[in-house]
């Protein structure tokens, strides 16, 4: 695999915080990585160390195969980066302020007029060029803040949040230009959206309080967690007295069990492929219990997450 981006053994500390403890994970050329956490997790401050804004306190990145520690030029010539707060400047014209981005962004100045043009196009900015920017709507500027990333077509485009604050429409044609680069640029984009990283994303790293839970290519992540199922039961006339029973018949590795009123939520935790729901079917109406409901879940991002962080507690999710 031609690594586009890879960190070995990142860490960063600020005063009183470790932010990044042995953060390893690599960015596959031509993929586009989700990088997934809640709120403080340290996807901000690994994109800022890859781009080399932050220098890590220990480890090693490397973009493609050059540390950018030794050769920060050369690596940041290839990386174009949205950051978390892009900074746009109201009170310039949409091309004023992407040509004045090309202008001090001097690592990429071979951008030629064709690329310029061709870079509105992409983000749809061609009819609002001559516009103020701080006229635009959300969605607009945050075109904008891709656009300059885009500027001279770097091989890599990080991407820290590029949906967030935007309501569903901006959000759908945002993805879309995101999806959209895939062909020619390998791309790293954080998101604390789950099901944004199913929509978009071929390859996932999932961080929480500064450590990577897991990493790889979404599918392959996906098999390797068919192996636990989760099943979700609605009964009604629950006993206590069952579960030791569900637990001898069933291969359950855990039961979480809910009341409310009269109604119960039934989750299992079943080890293996095969579908027990007939199995849990017959054993509730055996002890009487009356079944409303019965789903399986399919293993998606949301359950790898639940899997990856379940003993590093909780973090905030959408
Ligand atoms: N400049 C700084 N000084 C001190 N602590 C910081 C600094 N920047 C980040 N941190 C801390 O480092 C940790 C990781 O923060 P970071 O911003 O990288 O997380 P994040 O995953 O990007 O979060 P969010 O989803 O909120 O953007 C947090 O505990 C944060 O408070
Ligand atoms: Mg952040």
């Amino acid at each position: 695999m031609e690594r586009a981006i890879e960190l070995i053994n990142v860490s960063k500390s600020y005063p009183g915080v470790t932010a990044l403890s042995d953060v390893t994970f690599s960015v596959k050329k031509g993929s586009v990585h989700g990088f997934l956490g809640p709120n403080g997790a340290g996807k901000s401050t690994t994109m800022n160390i890859i781009t080399g804004l932050i220098p890590p306190s220990g480890g090693t990145v490397k973009v493609f195969g050059e540390d950018v520690l030794e050769h920060p030029e050369k690596t940041k010539r290839r990386i174009g980066f949205l950051p978390e707060h892009a900074p746009l400047y109201g009170t310039m014209k949409v091309e004023e302020y992407l040509k004045f981005v090309q202008a001090i962004n001097s690592l990429r100045s071979t951008v030629t007029h064709d690329d310029f043009d061709e870079t509105l196009e992409l983000c749809g900015l061609k009819d609002v060029s001559h516009r103020l920017i701080k006229n635009l709507s959300k969605g607009y500027r945050q075109r904008v803040a891709i656009a300059q990333a885009l500027i001279g077509r770097p091989d890599i485009v990080i991407l820290d949040e590029p949906t967030v604050g935007l309501d569903p429409t901006a959000i759908v044609e945002i993805r879309e230009l995101i999806y959209s680069l895939r062909e020619k640029h390998t791309i790293l984009l954080s998101t604390h959206i789950l099901h944004e990283v199913n929509l978009i994303c071929d390859h996932i790293t999932i961080i929480n309080r500064g450590r990577i839970m897991n990493s790889g290519p979404i599918h392959e992540l996906q098999s390797g967690s068919e192996e636990t199922q989760l099943i979700q039961a609605e009964v009604m006339s629950w006993r206590d007295e069952i579960k030791p029973i569900l637990f001898r018949d069933l291969p359950l590795e855990d039961l979480h069990v809910q009341t409310k009123d009269d109604f119960t939520k039934l989750t299992f935790k079943l080890k293996g492929k095969d579908d027990y729901r007939a199995w849990i079917s017959d054993i509730l109406v055996k002890q009487n219990c009356q079944l409303l409901g019965l789903t399986k879940q399919t293993v998606d991002v949301e359950n790898l997450f639940k899997n990856a962080t379940e003993e590093e507690g909780k973090g905030r999710f959408q």
